[in-house]
């Protein structure tokens, strides 16, 4: 396709229509100037390819397909190579379907556990979901087809998606919420990202110029097509100056109306028009350069589907070897969990299985069945658990299936509670006081209360696992797989424990992120609160040793890199793999940051007494936060702990690295200054230091004091012009301290 030459040819009505989707699935097309139309898809977990009707809640037949596991479980797995591998079969499977741009994956950051959509994003961290989001979007995009991140930016709630207004500050925003999107733009590419319903700081995302130029396309060089969410268009005029290229779903004439409209009127021009044009022609042209004949191959699509379930699993706890459990033994598995387990979340990404499996089916033999509650039941049904006491008892061990209804969680809304239901936590009560061996499989999208957790032997977190959701569980119990994911989320202990809990959903369509940076962990651990399980947690039926962790410097400046390495050894009985897992402490400094941040991770495999050398390479961004006052990433100078561990709360190996800033903050002094906040300053200190030194002696003189810090501290809140005020110097010699001061600074 010459897109220039397509352009020359355009009429102008033609070049408003191109912007809008030819149906609820499609691009345009324009047969007169050899422009066809092409396929989306919903994604991530796997393609939701509707032929008749469309809509984007899931409700309406798409098409048999494999549905991998969530990507709530996926990033338990830590594993980018795992993510590449499933992006790419998810792209073949496009390629099979004739399918150009898979909509997916979202890149979300868990706020509240409490959002219907948690299961369909990675993490609570930004990096993880970051890392974990570019391989997936590589690994699809190799087969030729495009990946769609989404939801840009900040839906991290599901209440009032379509009109609230996430209010979030500058600094929170880059570091957190926009980081993820940034790590895939600039590592993987993607063909498309699609602006979320929401707006942020008051403006819609689809209208957000910030967001969709500024941002996407200035500062972090993105060159593909900006779709909307479908019905996120409010005025199409202004979405496309923002930098809204592509409105779905299509099949009206409205946004064509509105885009000639606005035309006639001024309120657009043909060149910002155009911009939008060759942006969505150029993704018709990638589409049908990449576009390969494929035979569908849903049986390779499957497997992987119970390989990456199986590697994506978190065991929680498992205590005196309760895992695994020994083949042909008499087990238990009890709740209707067990014979049909949820296993995808509701909404736009609910794929119409091809094949699947479930852990009755799949269970050796030994296994008796109780079904112990009723998936739609809220209250304990006694009758259903004395039967399943009875089966527990009478076996070596008990396996309780339990987690989430699909009516608790799904796009289009939140939860109000992190409880199961009561149904099921009796259920498992009862089975633990009976059968000491008691096993809890876990299927959910998101953290759940466990007021059993103590009372049980092992958890085994699987999230919704996907079509393999059968084999994965069976061959995890019984040890022909081992367990090696790790939590991508804080379970806390209480719904109420969670930093955005007196600020989720908002009110009035309103949420203010007031938590600031402090998501996840970033706030249990700065609060030094007790959490269920904390982020990045998970446990293996073999165990590993750290060791020898070395820095190839002990000193490093911005444009410079750290090389951090240690040995990680398998001291158990069976192979397995470890998720090693690298944070940063960084030193107080003049921004309340995060007690410790993830930065790195690797996950390597090991057999019995093997060992194996683990390398990380760190730059000034990985010791960084966003400063304000820079608009940019920032690392003061100082001395960071480098902190490597099994997780957030299980740190085994510590170092610290000096790092020299050379770039200084544009403070600006001026009379109503803090005394603190000049001696905060190392020039601020050197010009005014001697001064203050002289009135934290005056005034202990004066009051007989001999308590110097606390002196200081008294004094150092004055400002600047009260020095005046106070007859200790006079209105020139005020101006001419604020000009040295300032001048300090940028010396
Ligand atoms: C969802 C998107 C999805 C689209 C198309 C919207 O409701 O928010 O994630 O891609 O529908 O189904």
């Amino acid at each position: 396709m010459d897109i220039k030459e397509i352009m020359e040819q355009m009429t102008l009505e033609e070049k408003a229509e191109v912007c809008s989707g030819g149906d609820f699935w499609h691009t345009r097309a324009f047969e007169r100037l050899g422009v066809p139309a092409v396929m989306m898809t919903d994604g991530p977990s796997g393609l939701r390819k509707q032929g008749g009707t469309g809509d984007h809640l899931g409700m309406q037949e798409s098409v048999p397909a494999v549905c991998f596991p969530s990507s709530a479980a996926v990033a338990s797995s830590f594993d980018t190579a795992l993510a590449g591998e499933l992006g790419a079969e998810l792209g073949e499977e496009c390629q099979a379907e004739d399918v150009a741009l898979l909509l997916g994956p979202g890149l979300n950051i868990k706020r509240s556990p409490l959002c219907g959509r948690d299961f369909e994003y990675y993490s609570e961290d930004p990096v993880l979901a970051g890392e974990m989001g570019a391989a997936l979007v590589r690994g699809v995009q190799s087969r030729g087809v495009g990946s769609c991140i989404k939801h840009f930016a900040c839906n991290n709630q599901e209440t009032g998606r379509m009109v609230s207004d996430s209010v979030v500050d500058e600094r929170t925003l880059h570091e957190v919420y926009l980081a993820p999107f940034e790590t895939v733009v600039k590592q993987a590419r993607p063909w498309a990202v699609m602006c979320a319903y929401n707006k942020v700081n008051g403006t819609y995302c689809a209208e957000n110029r910030l967001l969709l130029t500024e941002i996407l396309r200035d500062d972090w060089g993105f060159e593909g097509m900006v779709v909307t969410d479908w019905g996120a268009v409010k005025n199409r005029a202004l979405g496309i100056r923002a930098g809204l290229d592509l409105e779905m779903p299509g099949g009206t004439d409205r946004g064509t109306k509105q885009i000639l409209a606005a035309l006639e009127d001024g309120g657009l021009t043909e060149g910002e028009l155009d911009l939008a044009v060759e942006n969505v022609l150029s993704f018709v042209e990638k589409a049908v350069a990449g576009s390969r004949t494929v035979a569908p191959d849903l049986e390779r699509g499957y497997r992987l589907a119970v390989q990456v379930a199986e590697r994506s699993a978190v065991l929680l706890k498992n205590e005196d070897g309760a895992l695994p459990l020994a083949e042909g033994a008499p087990v238990a598995f009890i709740g209707d969990f067990a014979r049909d387990p949820r296993y995808q979340g509701g909404g736009s990404s609910h794929v119409n299985s091809a094949k699947r499996s479930n852990p009755l089916d799949e269970a050796p033999a030994g296994v008796v069945f109780a079904q112990g509650y009723r998936e739609a039941d809220e209250e304990p049904d006694r009758a259903l658990i004395d039967e399943a006491v009875a089966v527990a008892r009478a076996a070596d061990a008990a396996v309780v299936f339990a987690g989430l209804p699909e009516r608790y969680e799904s796009e289009g809304f939140d939860r109000t509670t992190l409880d199961m239901p009561a149904a099921q936590n009796a259920l498992i009560a009862a089975v633990a006081a009976a059968q000491p061996r008691t096993v809890v499989v876990l299927l959910n999208g998101a953290p759940v209360t466990m007021p059993w957790a103590d009372d049980v032997a092992a958890i085994l977190e699987m999230y919704l696992p996907g079509d393999g959701a059968g084999e994965a569980a069976v061959s995890l119990l019984y040890g022909r797989a081992n367990p090696s994911g790790k939590l991508a989320e804080t379970f806390p202990m209480k719904l109420s424990d969670n930093p955005s809990y007196l600020n989720f959903p908002g009110e009035d369509d309103r949420t203010e992120y007031r938590e600031g940076v402090f998501v996840g962990y970033r706030y249990y651990d700065a609060k030094e609160l007790p959490v269920r399980y904390p982020f990045g947690h998970g446990l293996s039926y073999t165990t590993f040793a750290y060791s020898d962790l070395a820095l190839d410097a002990d000193a490093f400046t911005e444009g410079g890199e750290l090389t951090c390495a240690l040995t990680v050894t398998n001291t158990g009985a069976c192979a397995g793999e470890e998720v090693v897992q690298l944070y940063v402490a960084p030193p107080a400094g003049m921004r309340r940051r995060p007690v410790r941040e993830l930065k790195r991770f690797a996950k390597v495999a090991l057999e019995p007494g093997e060992s194996t050398r683990v390398a990380f390479t760190l730059d000034a961004r990985a010791l960084s936060y966003y400063e304000p006052l820079l608009h940019a990433f920032f690392a003061e100078s100082g001395a960071y702990g480098i902190e490597v561990g099994a997780s957030s709360r299980d740190i085994r190996l510590r170092a610290t690295v000096a790092f020299t800033a050379t770039r200084s903050l544009p403070r600006a002094f001026s009379a109503h200054s803090t005394l603190a906040d000049i001696m905060a300053t190392p020039a601020g200190a050197q010009v005014f230091g001697p001064v203050f030194d002289r009135m934290v002696a005056g005034a202990r003189e004066a009051a007989g004091s001999d308590d110097v810090e606390g002196t200081r501290a008294m004094l150092a809140g004055i400002q600047l012009s009260s020095l005046v005020g106070f007859g200790m110097i006079g209105e020139e010699q005020l101006d001419g301290l604020i000009a040295q001061l300032n001048a300090a600074q940028t010396e």
